[in-house]
């Protein structure tokens, strides 16, 4: 590969954790240590296993260029939350004493600076692995999502450049090159990953990510007034569900203890429903309803609700006392 690379090309290594940190010193001796550029983590999101140990959530892929006339496209993403755009909008010089300090125009207004394109992309990429149920899944097991390819491709070609993969199996980099317009050559030694591969290249599927699209913390949609509730219990919080808020982490007989927080201008009985039609569904024999608000014919309404606990919120229990008395 180091021979055929032209003196701008770059080449890219996936190996799994038994032999990455060999093929790493390979590559170090064929294109240099100085050829190094970068060690890609490819992270994304599992499910648990229940293995011993720390649960396996990347990847490794080495960067090497041929030279250091390599071709490559910077790629910019957004600012971090924590970043004051404010701040870096303005334009900064060093003081007598090489201090960074604002540049101030000789009215003393501070000077504003170039246009901000955003921050360079890191060597940590957050790209999902395909689900099984991806539709861009051709069964291959080792196959490579398009939108990491498509991220390799646009960091150091350009249109009409050509990428070659010697190892394509299901060929996600050349369905990839396609898609961004270079050309392409895969090879691999199983007829039936080239099969695959031709298959792939007359009909690219490729699967949109709505993670990436929309940003993980699109996601996050729990209702953290809710889960306040909670606080001092151990829970995990459930999100895009309309019955339920947490499942607590301790089980009841064998099954989970679901717990729903009634809602802003939400009847009780309604409240309960949704949670009995959740408990059903998850096969769950105790659930725990918190009511924050004061209704009648309590008890009529919730004979029906078995294994369903009704607990009052402190607010409440605190308005109670305070009729009591
Ligand atoms: C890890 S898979 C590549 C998967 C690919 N990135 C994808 O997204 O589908 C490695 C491939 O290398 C092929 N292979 C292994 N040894 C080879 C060799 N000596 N020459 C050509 N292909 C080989 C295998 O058949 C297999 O399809």
């Amino acid at each position: 590969m180091r021979t055929l690379l032209k003196d701008t090309g770059s080449i890219f290594i996936h190996c799994d954790k038994s032999g990455e940190h060999i093929v790493r010193a390979i590559l170090d001796q064929v294109f240099g240590a100085s050829n190094f550029q970068s060690e890609i983590i490819w992270t994304y999101k599992r499910w648990s296993n229940s293995k011993k140990g720390l649960l396996p959530s990347h990847q490794n892929i080495y960067f090497y260029s041929k030279s250091k006339n390599f071709k490559f496209n910077t790629i910019f993403t957004s600012y971090s939350e924590t970043t004051n755009i404010d701040q870096i909008l303005q334009r900064r010089t060093r003081d007598e004493h090489n201090k960074s300090v604002y540049d101030k125009d000789s009215s003393g207004n501070i000077k504003n600076g170039d246009k901000k394109k955003g921050v360079p992309l890191s060597d940590v990429w957050d790209i999902p692995y395909l689900n099984p149920k991806a539709k861009e899944r051709v069964g291959y097991p080792t196959q490579k999502p398009i939108l990491l390819l498509e991220r390799i491709l646009k960091l150091v070609t350009n249109e009409g450049d050509l990428v070659l993969d010697p190892f394509c199996g299901s060929g996600t980099t050349c369905v990839s090159a396609k898609l961004l317009n270079r050309n392409y050559i895969g090879i691999d030694k199983s007829s039936e990953a080239v099969e695959l591969t031709h298959e792939r290249l007359v009909n690219p599927i490729k699967t949109e990510s709505n993670l990436l699209k929309k940003g993980r913390d699109s996601y996050v949609n729990v209702d953290k007034d809710a889960l306040s509730y909670l606080n001092g219990i151990e829970y995990n919080p459930v999100q895009r569900n309309k019955g339920i808020d947490a499942i607590l982490l301790e089980q009841y007989e064998n099954s989970p203890i679901l717990v729903r927080v009634q809602k802003d201008g939400e009847p009780l009985d309604q409240a309960a429903s949704l949670l009995a039609k959740a408990m059903k569904i998850k096969k769950s024999k105790k659930s725990i309803l918190i009511q924050r608000a004061i209704e009648n014919n309590l008890f009529e309404n919730m004979i029906d609700f078995k294994g369903m606990k009704i607990v009052l919120s402190p607010a409440l229990q605190i308005s109670h006392l305070i009729k009591k008395s």
